[in-house]
C-alpha cells in the first residue's frame, strides 16, 4: 500500500510517501522567512506552501520512484494548526483526490506526532506518550493507535513555545530550541540559577507550566546588563534547561506510576533535544523510544503513517478543517 502524507499545519511544507509503513521519501522545506520576525507569521507561511507544495510532491513521487497512478491513499493534516497554512495542504489533496479518485483521510497533527515514533520502532502498546512541540506540551496514554487518553498537558506555554521565547530574551533567533540546547552545553560550570519547575496544583493529572519558568527568566535577564546577559547566557540557557527537564521527568514518573506502563515515547520538535532524551534514557533506559530528530520536528511521513493505520482501522474522514488539537475523543464523531 502506497500512502501519500501532506502536512502545511505550520511553518513546514512537507510531502512524504511510505510504502508498506517504510519511508520511501520524506520532504521537508522549513520556512526562514518567520526569523526575522521573532515567531511564525501566519500569512507568510501560507504563501510560503503555496510556493513550495508542489516541487515537494514531485520531488517525493521521483525519489521514491514511483507516479501519481501509483498512489492508494491521500493522508493530510486537518487540525490544528494555522487555517491559512492548514488550507494550503488540504486543497492540494482535494486537487489530487478528485482529480486522480484516491482515497483521502483527513489526520490530526498530534497523532501523527504519536505515530512518528512507530516509524522506525517497534513500541508495545500501551505506552506514554510525551508530546513537546512548539504548539503542545502533553502526555498521552496510548492503548493503540487511535485510542489515547489524556494525562495532562500544559496550562499555559508549551515547552517548545518557552524555549523560544527564552531564546528571543536571549537574543537567540527564531525558532531558538537548538540553539539554547547548544549554549547550555557550553556551560562548564556547577552553579545552577534556581529556576522555578511549573507546579500546577488545581488541576487533575500530569500538567505541565513554563509560563512561570519563562517570566523568572526574563527577571533575571532583567537584572543584568547586556554584556552581562551576554556572559551569563550559557548558565542561563543550562539553568532554563534543567528546570524544563526536572518537570519533564517528574511528571513522566508520576504518569507511568499511576497507570502502571513503563514504555514511553518522546514526540514532537523538542525531542530533538540531545540533553533532554539523555535524562529521559538514564531515568527510563531501554523502555524509552524516540523518532530520529527528523521524524520529531514537523513532518509528512508521521502523517502518512497515522493516516495509513487510521485507513486500515476503517476509519474514513474526509479532510475539513477543526481548531481542536483533542484525539482522545476517537471513535466519536469530530
Ligand atoms: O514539532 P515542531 O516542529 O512544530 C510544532 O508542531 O510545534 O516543533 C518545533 C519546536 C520549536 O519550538 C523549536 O524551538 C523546538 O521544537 N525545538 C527544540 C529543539 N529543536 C527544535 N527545542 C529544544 N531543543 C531542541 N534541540
Ligand atoms: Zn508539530
Amino acid at each position: 500500500m502506497v500512502v501519500i502524507g501532506i502536512e502545511s499545519s505550520c511553518d513546514e511544507t512537507s510531502v512524504a510517501i511510505l510504502e508498506d509503513g517504510k519511508i520511501l521519501s520524506n520532504k521537508i522545506y522549513t520556512q526562514q522567512e518567520h526569523t526575522a520576525f521573532g515567531g511564525v507569521v501566519p500569512e507568510i507561511a501560507s504563501r510560503e506552501h503555496i510556493k513550495k507544495i508542489d516541487r515537494l510532491f514531485r520531488n517525493a513521487l521521483e525519489e521514491s520512484n514511483k507516479t501519481i497512478e501509483d498512489l492508494d491513499l491521500i493522508a493530510v493534516t486537518d487540525r490544528p494548526g494555522l487555517a491559512g497554512a492548514l488550507l494550503v495542504g488540504i486543497s492540494f489533496s482535494l486537487g489530487l483526490h478528485t482529480a486522480y479518485e484516491i482515497p483521502i483521510i483527513g489526520v490530526n497533527h498530534l497523532e501523527g506526532h504519536i505515530a512518528s515514533v512507530t516509524l522506525e520502532n517497534e513500541v508495545p502498546f500501551p505506552f506514554i506518550a510525551l508530546v513537546v512541540s512548539g504548539g503542545h506540551s502533553s502526555i498521552y496514554r496510548v492503548n493503540d493507535f487511535g485510542s489515547y487518553d489524556l494525562l495532562g498537558q500544559t496550562i499555559d506555554d508549551a515547552a517548545g513555545e518557552a524555549y523560544d521565547k527564552v531564546g528571543k530574551m536571549l537574543g537567540f533567533s527564531y525558532p531558538a530550541g537548538k540553539d539554547i540546547e547548544e549554549c547550555a552545553k557550553s556551560y562548564d560550570g556547577t552553579d545552577l540559577i534556581d529556576f522555578p519547575v511549573g507546579k500546577v496544583k488545581l488541576h487533575e493529572g500530569h500538567n505541565f507550566s513554563f509560563s512561570g519558568l519563562k517570566t523568572a527568566v526574563k527577571y533575571h535577564a532583567q537584572k543584568l546588563t547586556p554584556e552581562q546577559v551576554e556572559t551569563e547566557k550559557p548558565l542561563i540557557c543550562h539553568s532554563f534547561q534543567t528546570a524544563v527537564i526536572k518537570a519533564v521527568l517528574k511528571n513522566l514518573k508520576n504518569a507511568c506510576k499511576d497507570t502502571g506502563i513503563k514504555e514511553i515515547a518522546m514526540v514532537g520538535g523538542v525531542a530533538c533535544n540531545g540533553t533532554l532524551r539523555k535524562a529521559l534514557q538514564d531515568a527510563f533506559g531501554n523502555s524509552v523510544y524516540f523518532p530520529r530528530p527528523i521524524l520529531c520536528t514537523d513532518n509528512a511521513a508521521m502523517i502518512a503513517k497515522a493516516g495509513l493505520e487510521a485507513y486500515n482501522r476503517g476509519e474514513r474522514r474526509t479532510p475539513h478543517m477543526q481548531p481542536t488539537s483533542d484525539i482522545s475523543r476517537r471513535g466519536k464523531k469530530c
